[in-house]
């Protein structure tokens, strides 16, 4: 048997003569603000030994890692309740975090807000309530461009020709669009802001196999524009064979950590997280 895995090849995104690996230009000096510090050799974005909870509650994560590296997907996996939307909320700011730090592009980014972190190049999509659902689609994605200041509309042509559905429907209240036409609402609207690394935490959840598929493939689109996505997923098996680096989260901690291919490889990841 060949070493190459087909799936990975096909559908992975190693080829980078058609990624940008410096990602979507710089974030101009004018919107940077509080206080950062640089920090050399680590991956474009790490939450790193993230250790906290919420509020005065008990640590949810506990030295846990997570990055994603330029041109790539990482994927974050692991039962109900282990974490993984805790860590993208770590990531973006909106833990109370006692230990570890966030870096992006080379910045320690750990002291500020979710807004300049967004400023800063991350787009985030959360789990719940990721659209507004009473405002049209283009409402939404004009939502998305608020911390922009120049025109946004060749943005929302990019986003029109990934998600052509989104244009027919532009006019429509969001909330009446399919569940997978409402998460294609949910990567536009983040998209709008151009961000230089995109987090979705379940960007799949509750579509059919079809439109799962058809995410994926909308998602390796944008990973191949240069935009390196961490993403949480439910469909553990599917998203690891699109997954440069898989991290299995199991009680706020890393329990598995490798390739996509490694992981769907390992016996006790399949036996404990694949179904075998
Ligand atoms: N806002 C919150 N306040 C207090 N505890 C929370 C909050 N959100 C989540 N938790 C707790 O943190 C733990 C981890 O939850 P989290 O949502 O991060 O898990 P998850 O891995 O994303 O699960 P799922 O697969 O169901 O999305 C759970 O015990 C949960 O009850
Ligand atoms: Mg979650």
């Amino acid at each position: 048997m060949s070493d190459k895995d087909p799936l990975q090849d096909d559908r992975g995104n190693k080829d980078i003569s058609i990624t940008n690996p410096s990602g979507r230009g710089e974030i101009p000096t004018t919107l940077r603000s509080g206080a950062t510090s640089k920090v050399d050799g680590e991956p474009f974005l790490v939450g790193e030994n993230m250790t906290g909870g919420y509020g005065r509650g008990p640590d949810i994560l506990n030295d846990c890692t997570v990055a994603v590296d330029r041109g790539e997907i990482a994927v974050i996996v692991g039962p109900n309740g282990a974490g993984k939307s805790t860590a993208m909320k770590a990531i973006f700011g909106m833990l109370n975090m006692h230990g570890g730090r966030v870096v992006l592009d080379g910045e320690d980014i750990s002291a500020l807000s979710p807004q300049d972190r967004v400023a800063r190049g991350m787009g985030f999509v959360p789990q719940v309530r990721n659209i507004f659902p009473s405002m049209t689609v283009e409402e939404n994605l004009e939502m998305g461009a608020f911390i922009r200041r120049d025109d946004f509309r060749t943005t929302m042509e990019q986003v029109y020709d990934l998600f052509p559905i989104l244009k027919e429907k532009r006019r429509q209240p969001a909330g009446e669009l399919s569940g997978g036409q409402r998460q294609q609402v949910a990567v536009g609207r983040a998209l709008m802001t151009q961000p230089k690394v995109l987090m979705l935490d379940e960007p799949t959840a509750g579509v059919s196999p079809i439109v799962m598929d058809e995410l994926f493939d909308r998602i390796i689109e944008v990973a191949r524009t240069g935009i390196p996505i961490l993403m949480v997923e439910q469909n553990a098996r599917q998203a690891l064979e699109i997954a440069d680096k898989g991290y299995v989260l199991v009680t706020g901690r890393n329990a598995h950590t490798g390739t996509g291919k490694e992981l769907l490889a390992d016996p006790e990841v399949r036996r404990s997280f694949l179904g075998g």
